[in-house]
């Protein structure tokens, strides 16, 4: 603000000059000044509702000074550039015509308006950040906790008939998933993808944590995952494994199935998923079905649709639930063949 007003001085080659930005109630005014006029802010929100209607430069005077003025008007804001002039007639009149000055007024405008669209990107950048880590511990973190919490329910019943060296395995297991999930938890805050990351091939990812979530949950995953995980791109790769560890949440909790079989194809031009469980089912159509109308099926949905692929959910009370994805893979096989 300070700078503006130097410019406006130094551009009109007046003694003072003042720069006033307010919202619409003036809950956040604010008043730059060349001098340490503290009544000026009173006065210009006292006369607001007259000087908001002038559209061109005007002349008008505040406690004996005379200003020469110009509102300016952004989407968000609203305010009032003004430099102080000599009160004779040929000044002010000099003053309306003042081309430079209203030029200079515009593109203030134009600034203001662009610090503005910086700072609502910036926002919006946070925003998409803040729901991709919300959606991601969701749909991982939060699952692999379930069935640690789970397991932890379920040792306390058995522990009694345990012998040392088996309550010594079950004690290490849980651990390395708690370590698993911890990691899991950094690679969401800070958007670590698994190459950077340096961990492991995605399939070998998607194989540990189904049989880590098949312990934990006391259930049996028979799995099938076939093909060439080159094919997929990172993102996608990401997706699949937030749609697995999603789907086996339900499975488990809501189901409360005791075994659930995971089919995934990657093939050259499509990658087919297909998750079956021998849970209560329900029926999607029906949304007394949707108990507690959360968000994993949407998120499913959503992020099946990004890769313009297509998703079905068939539930049957007592027949279980079947999850359907169907996404091509020929935009990847593009990029591949452009690299090579
Ligand atoms: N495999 C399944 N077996 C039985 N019911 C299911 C299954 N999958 C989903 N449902 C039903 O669909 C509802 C919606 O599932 P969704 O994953 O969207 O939300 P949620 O699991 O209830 O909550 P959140 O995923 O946000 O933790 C569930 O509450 C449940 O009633
Ligand atoms: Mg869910």
């Amino acid at each position: 603000m300070k700078e503006i007003i130097a410019s406006i001085i130094k551009l009109t080659q007046s003694d003072e000059a003042f720069f006033w930005l307010t919202d619409a109630n003036h809950q956040n005014s604010h008043l730059a000044s060349s001098t340490n006029n503290t009544h000026l802010e009173t006065i210009l929100k006292k006369e607001w509702h007259t000087i908001r209607l002038k559209k061109e430069l005007f002349v008008d005077r505040f406690n004996e000074v005379w200003y020469g003025m110009k509102v300016i008007k952004t989407p968000t804001t609203i305010g009032v550039i003004g430099v102080r002039i000599s009160s004779s007639t040929e000044a002010q009149e000099a003053f309306l015509l003042n081309r430079p000055f209203a030029f200079l007024v515009q593109l203030i405008e134009i600034m203001l308006e662009r610090i503005q669209m910086d700072s609502m990107k910036e926002q919006m950048i946070v925003l998409e950040e803040q729901n991709r880590i919300a959606d991601e511990i969701h749909d991982s973190v939060s699952q692999r906790l379930f069935g640690i919490v789970y397991s932890l329910h379920s040792l306390q019943s058995k522990s009694k008939d345990m012998t040392t060296a088996e309550l010594n395995d079950e004690h290490q297991f849980l651990s390395q998933s708690a370590n698993t999930t911890l990691k899991e938890l950094r690679s969401a805050i800070y958007n670590l993808s698994s190459t950077k990351n340096g961990e492991k091939p995605f399939l070998v990812r998607l194989k540990n944590y189904l049989d880590d979530y098949a312990r934990l949950s006391d259930i049996r995953i028979d799995y099938q995952l076939t093909g060439d995980e080159a094919l997929l791109s990172s993102e996608l790769k990401q997706a699949l494994y937030r749609i697995v560890c999603e789907a086996c949440g339900n499975a488990v909790r809501h189901g409360r199935c005791t075994t659930i079989e995971l089919r995934l194809s990657l093939l050259d031009e499509r990658t087919l998923l297909d998750i079956h469980d021998n849970g209560i089912g329900f029926n999607p159509q029906l949304s007394d079905d949707l108990q507690e109308k959360g968000i994993g099926l949407f998120n499913m949905k959503r992020l099946v649709s990004t890769f313009a692929g297509s998703f079905s959910i068939d539930g049957f009370h007592g027949l279980g639930t079947e999850i359907q994805i169907e996404i091509p893979t020929t935009k990847i096989l593009e990029k591949v063949q452009v690299i090579g």
